[in-house]
């Protein structure tokens, strides 16, 4: 695996492989890696000749009193792990790669609407950090295809719409979640539970799929879904979670659903202790007869 810091090089080396007529995968990430972001490059595999993967933490996409500061930061790890995983290209910029005037001056890459919903509602900003970023690191890479995780939901119906806005020729592959034994979906962000959070953490898991029957039998009503999603939130209080929300939104938009929509998602994030968990799972309603 050869490891990259500067954007020279990797043009370089992009720009060699591109005439050995290689397709380029890309994974990009924020690093300390588990067995999802693994599963990423072997999806990433399966599109390419090449796979790319980056370290990054944007500082861009967390809010000035959230855990930028804290994120975990294992670089040793991740490059072992990496490897293992046949992973091609490491590529770990730095600021002044990927914001040169300073992330300050640095030009803003935003989809509005979508961005401002769910988790960009309680998150003011944080969206537009992840379209600047990702907007800039595949200028920087020019990949055939991307992968991303389909744990971030939203995150990556953002992407999908700022690459398609900008005609970006790079096909964007979602990659289920992946899970502890218990449901609880595998995420950096998990290391912050005390041993004493996490039994509860599956906890959110176990309302989505409480939720997904629920609406599997009821369908859609003229009332929504607004009684579902309100018992959801309560059943997490209950168990000790901060519920920020539970939502039953479409799969294509994340509108809310009406008569007729059969593609949806549910999408919950709740705090416990330190950690604010995110998770979501896809329902597909049968049609009714
Ligand atoms: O999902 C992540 O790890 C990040 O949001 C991403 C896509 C690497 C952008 O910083």
């Amino acid at each position: 695996m050869i490891v990259i810091q500067s954007h020279a090089e990797l043009t370089r080396e992009i720009a060699r492989r591109r005439t050995a007529r290689q397709r380029i995968a890309f994974v990009p990430t924020m690093g300390n890696l588990h067995r999802g972001h693994v599963q990423l490059m072997h999806e990433a595999r399966r599109h390419a000749d090449t796979v790319l993967a980056s370290i990054y933490v944007n500082p861009l996409q967390f809010g000035p009193r959230e855990d930028f500061a804290a994120y975990p930061r294992t670089p040793e790890q991740d490059r072992a792990q990496l490897e293992a995983a046949g992973v091609d290209i490491l590529f770990m910029p730095d600021d002044t790669v990927i914001y040169p005037r300073g992330r300050d001056a640095s030009t803003r890459v935003e989809v509005p609407g979508i961005s401002d919903i769910l988790c960009g509602a309680s998150r003011p900003g944080h969206f537009r950090g992840v379209a600047t970023v990702v907007h800039r690191l595949f200028q920087l890479v020019t990949p055939d295809v991307a992968v991303f995780g389909k744990k971030d939901y939203q995150q990556l119906l953002v992407i999908r719409l700022m690459s398609g806005d900008f005609n970006l020729p790079i096909e964007i592959v979602g990659v289920e979640t992946v899970r502890e034994p218990d449901g609880l979906a595998l995420s950096s962000r998990n290391s912050y539970l005390a041993a004493a959070e996490r039994p509860l953490a599956a906890q959110l898991y176990a309302v989505l799929r409480s939720v997904a029957d629920q609406i599997r039998t009821q369908g859609v009503t003229g009332a929504g879904y607004a009684a579902v999603e309100a018992e959801a939130s309560g059943k997490l209080a209950a168990a000790g979670l901060r519920p920020d929300y539970v939502s039953i939104r479409r799969q294509q938009d994340l509108a809310a659903p009406v008569a007729g929509d059969r593609q949806l998602v549910v999408l919950a994030a709740a705090w416990l202790g330190k950690a604010r968990l995110i998770d979501n799972l896809e329902v597909e309603l049968k049609p009714v007869p």
